[in-house]
């Protein structure tokens, strides 16, 4: 293999094929050593032996490929991993990058393979360091890609424990972090300057323009050749004098001449003045193979730099004739060697992916340099590809127009990045207003909660009030009912008093032999003794209550009514009279009657007694 490892498994490299062609994952470009160790580690995982029926594994089981995506890719990472070198990067690099640069440019850093985020905080540390949070944030762009979905999204929560911290100074990391429950956030001012996405560095167009590249212990994994593209990549995506920064164990460099050595020891390097004069990393042997004219010496090294450009590039003569093509724009726009020689315009990419021959025209005559910016290639179903177009005239040393070169520029990638960052910018803005409206509603929600309790502490001193009320006139209550169990006692003596009166009373008219009837002011009876009973036959019972004419017994008592009426009316009235009677035992007898008036303390009759003896004959 090209890694220099003779393991070869046409088997494993089927693997690699079904990944390529079901997942559109591409592992060919890995080291084999260490991607059969981990695919048979995987494989062991789940007691397969056999790369056929791993395939047949991975066919049926559609986690399968997660897991072992998972397996291969290492995302092991630390803040500022390999200190000695980071302290350098700070102490040296930067301050030299930022005055080589202007107060207000733009600084737009990279971090290729960043895995779980810390090697892109740690860069915006260093920057915000070096520069301040306020000029940080006006100028600094760190984008941070990896082809790993789950450590972006890990990245993207800018959230970590206590150990993740330990390789920070204790100063940045309180600078740097807040902490809450238990985990710490990146500071949300700069953490908005950190743009992560996604990009396949064996498949995906680099970004451009870059000032600082970071790529650490992610070129270890791949095979020579895929390493060489890649830089020539990273070579294309940085700025003059821009720096690249490679990790301890990353050593391919070291005979490079498009990159120059700032610090060998640390993997630190600054793009070379002229990238075009040392193709060679770039350059596949297939590629060699494949040219059309054997050209010798610097011609053909020239021919080689342009064709291998990783950028697409065409240059038509000052006559609008195709003059050169490069094999990035016979792979994007399927130009072939046979349009060379032929004129702009009877070749589609005189007006696809856009109208060219007026902007050729225009920098011919004009002798300026021409942009062209969003220009969208659809090279396939749904596979939009989006370039900026430079328009360059190439003028010789006599000053004349020698031809136009137009420059495809990719950008695909960034273009991405920023539709993931508008599209996580509006989710956020939703989410923000949101939050903004549950916020209002538990705003008014409160608002009703606090009336509520206000009015139930209007209730509540309400029934305070009335709990008072209550308490004095159960108080009012109390004295009135001691006044009146005083009155019941009183009265109950009174009655027992009277109790006693009356049976004293009664046993005087029950002592008496004569019979004795006291009537009240109507002449109805009150008291009928025991004499009377016995005289007239008739029962206390049946008289009490009667009125005295119309008792029926043995006493004509209609001759009583006149002295009866006299006793009534007047109060010292007393009177005797003679009545023949019938007793109870049918004898006829004489009765003496005694009528007195019964008087009140006052003076005034409230009655009669009558008081009858029978005569002896
Ligand atoms: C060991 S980590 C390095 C993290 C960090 N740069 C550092 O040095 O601490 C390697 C990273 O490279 C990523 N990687 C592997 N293949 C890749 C590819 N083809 N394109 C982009 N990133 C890749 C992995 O997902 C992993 O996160």
């Amino acid at each position: 293999m090209s890694d220099g490892q003779p393991t070869h498994d046409e088997d494993f490299e089927e693997v690699l094929q079904y990944l390529k062609e079901s997942r559109g994952f591409d592992f060919t470009g890995y080291k084999r050593t260490s991607l059969i160790r981990r695919v048979r580690h995987r494989m062991s995982q789940i007691g397969v032996d056999d790369y056929g029926d791993y395939i047949d594994q991975l066919q049926v089981n559609a986690d399968e490929f997660s897991v072992l995506f998972n397996t291969i890719l290492i995302n092991v990472t630390a803040f500022f991993r390999d200190a000695e070198a980071w302290e350098y990067l700070r102490e040296e690099v930067i301050p030299t990058l930022l005055a080589e640069r202007g107060p207000d440019d733009p600084i737009r850093v990279w971090s290729a393979g960043c895995a779980s985020g810390e090697e892109a905080y740690s860069l915006a540390i260093a920057l915000a360091e070096a520069m301040g949070p306020e000029r940080f944030r006006q100028q600094v762009k760190i984008y941070a890609t990896d082809v790993d979905d789950e450590a972006l999204t890990h990245a993207r929560h800018a959230s970590y424990v206590e150990r993740d911290l330990q390789s920070l100074p204790p100063e940045l990391a309180a600078k740097y972090f807040e902490q809450q429950n238990g985990r710490y956030s990146f500071r949300k001012d700069l953490r908005r300057s950190v743009i992560f996405g996604r990009n396949d560095l064996v498949q995906d167009a680099p970004i451009s323009r870059i000032d600082l590249l970071v790529c650490r212990n992610t070129l270890m994994y791949f095979n020579q050749e895929t390493q060489s593209k890649i830089l020539g990549r990273f070579h294309f995506a940085l700025m003059p004098k821009g720096v690249l920064f490679l990790g301890k164990a990353e050593m391919l460099l070291s005979h490079s001449r498009i990159f120059d050595p700032i610090d060998l020891k640390r993997r630190i390097f600054r793009k070379a003045a002229s990238g075009m004069g040392t193709p060679a990393h770039f350059v596949s042997h297939a590629m060699v193979h494949d040219r059309r004219v054997d050209l010798r010496g610097i011609d053909e090294l020239r021919e080689h730099a342009f064709s291998a450009s990783p950028v697409a590039q065409i240059v038509v003569t000052a006559d609008d004739v195709v003059a050169l093509i490069n094999r990035q724009v016979e792979n994007t726009f399927g130009l072939s060697a046979k349009d060379i020689g032929r004129p702009l315009r009877d070749v589609d990419i005189s007006y696809r992916p856009v109208e060219l021959r007026g902007y050729i025209e225009q920098a011919r005559l004009e002798r300026k340099s021409l942009r062209i910016k969003d220009v969208e290639w659809l090279r396939g179903p749904g596979e939009a590809m989006w370039f900026e177009v430079h328009v360059n005239p190439l003028v010789g040393l006599d000053n004349t127009i020698l031809g136009v070169s137009v420059v495809f520029h990719d950008v695909t990638a960034a273009r991405r990045l920023l539709e993931d960052l508008e599209h996580a910018n509006r989710q956020l803005e939703s989410a923000y207003e949101e939050l903004q409206s549950t916020n209002e509603e538990l705003e008014t929600t409160n608002e009703e909660l606090q009336s509520t309790v206000e009015e139930l502490e209007t209730t509540n001193e309400e029934l305070q009030s009335t709990n008072e009320e209550l308490e004095t006139m159960n108080e009012e209550l109390q004295s009135t009912n001691d006044e009146l169990q005083t009155i019941n006692e009183a009265l109950r003596e009174r009655t027992t008093e009277l109790d006693r009166v009356n049976e004293f009373l009664e046993s005087i008219l029950t002592s008496l032999r004569a019979g004795v009837i006291v009537l009240d002011v109507q002449m109805r009876v009150l008291a009928w003794n025991r004499g009377a009973e016995e005289l007239w036959g008739m029962r206390r019972d049946e008289a009490e209550g009667e009125h005295l004419l119309n008792l029926d017994i043995g006493l004509p008592v209609a001759d009583l009514r006149p002295v009866v009426r006299s006793a009534l009316s007047d109060g010292m009235f007393l009177e005797e009279v003679k009545l023949s009677a019938v007793n109870r035992r049918g004898r006829e007898v004489l009765i003496r009657v005694v009528c007195s008036s019964l008087r009140a303390n006052g003076g005034e009759p409230d009655g009669a007694i009558l008081v009858m003896e029978q005569q002896e004959d």
